[in-house]
């Protein structure tokens, strides 16, 4: 079975969660590509370019999780034909190189993999970011010359990472590994949401939220997101920035103590110890 062909002038990461098969890609009038992915596969159709989806099973199912700007671009231009019928070729970002979906890739500053095809997550090499977090890896892809991107991340057993916050459009899929998220509204109280393999979740806007792993092995999380780091849109460093300097990360030294109280008491009911350093609070003491 395969998708209609289709084109749009959205951007869209797709990300294979079960199944293998194939793309093809084509500019009107140029050789089509084709490429094989499988579970663990992230590619993305570079923007208005003729693309179609084919199971490479004629008896299991493929499933996939895209993320897309449809609906930024269906709210600016109000024109399904203009959208999903128009002949514009972005030649910068896509003029039929055969090379484009071989998987190659390069490495740029800011943790950053950039590529068109990524044959297997899995595979990428992650960089240290404790940043956010000890032992926390980390690496950022940027696909296709979008606007759009991802990350992945690996958090260590009996650790959790620091709050922060953003705009809307992080979709975070876990692949690995359980756990909880605490988020909040500044000012309000947090809500708290368990999670495993395969649960997703979205901070809404400028809600802090705050990752714990409480199972015995690595979590593994893959997010989705409206922005990057190629085009970026503003806000990066104020992301990974202390909120004591202006930015939006809560460092532990300025989270509320009952935080790791919490956290403390749930890992002991898993026969599980905190590994993140002792702390010394600075507003709380
Ligand atoms: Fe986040």
């Amino acid at each position: 079975m395969s998708s209609k062909p289709q084109k749009h002038l959205y951007e869209e990461i797709v990300y294979v969660l079960r199944g293998n098969g194939t793309t093809t890609v084509w500019n009107e009038g140029q050789k089509p590509l084709t490429f094989e992915w499988k579970r663990g596969s992230m590619f993305s159709p570079p923007i208005n370019t003729w693309h179609q989806h084919f199971n490479g099973s004629g008896a299991e199912p493929v499933r996939y999780v895209a993320l897309t700007n449809a609906p930024a671009v269906f709210n600016m231009f109000h024109s399904h034909e203009f959208i999903m019928d128009n002949p514009f070729r972005f030649k910068e970002r896509f003029d039929g190189d055969t090379e484009f979906f071989s998987g190659k890739g390069t490495s740029r500053p800011g943790l950053v993999w950039e590529s068109n095809f990524i044959p297997d997550i899995v595979n990428l090499n992650l960089h240290e970011f404790s940043v956010k977090g000890p032992g926390l890896r980390q690496v950022e892809m940027e696909l296709s010359s979008n606007t759009l991107s991802s990350h992945l991340n690996d958090s260590p057993v009996g650790v959790y990472k620091k709050a922060h916050r953003h705009g809307p459009g992080a979709y975070i899929i876990v692949l690995g590994g359980r756990g909880y998220t605490l988020m909040w509204r500044e000012g309000q109280k947090w809500q708290r949401f368990d999670w495993g393999a395969g649960s997703m979740m979205s901070p809404p806007n400028r809600w802090f939220h705050q990752h714990f792993n409480l199972g015995r092995e690595n979590i593994r999380q893959l997010a989705l997101k409206g922005w990057g780091q190629k085009f970026p849109i503003g806000g990066w460093e104020q992301m990974f920035k202390s909120t004591e300097t202006g930015g939006d990360m809560i460092e532990f030294e300025d989270e509320d103590p009952a935080i790791r109280e919490m956290y403390v008491e749930e890992l002991k009911k898993e026969g599980l110890e905190l590994k993140n350093l002792p702390v010394t609070y600075r507003k709380h003491a």
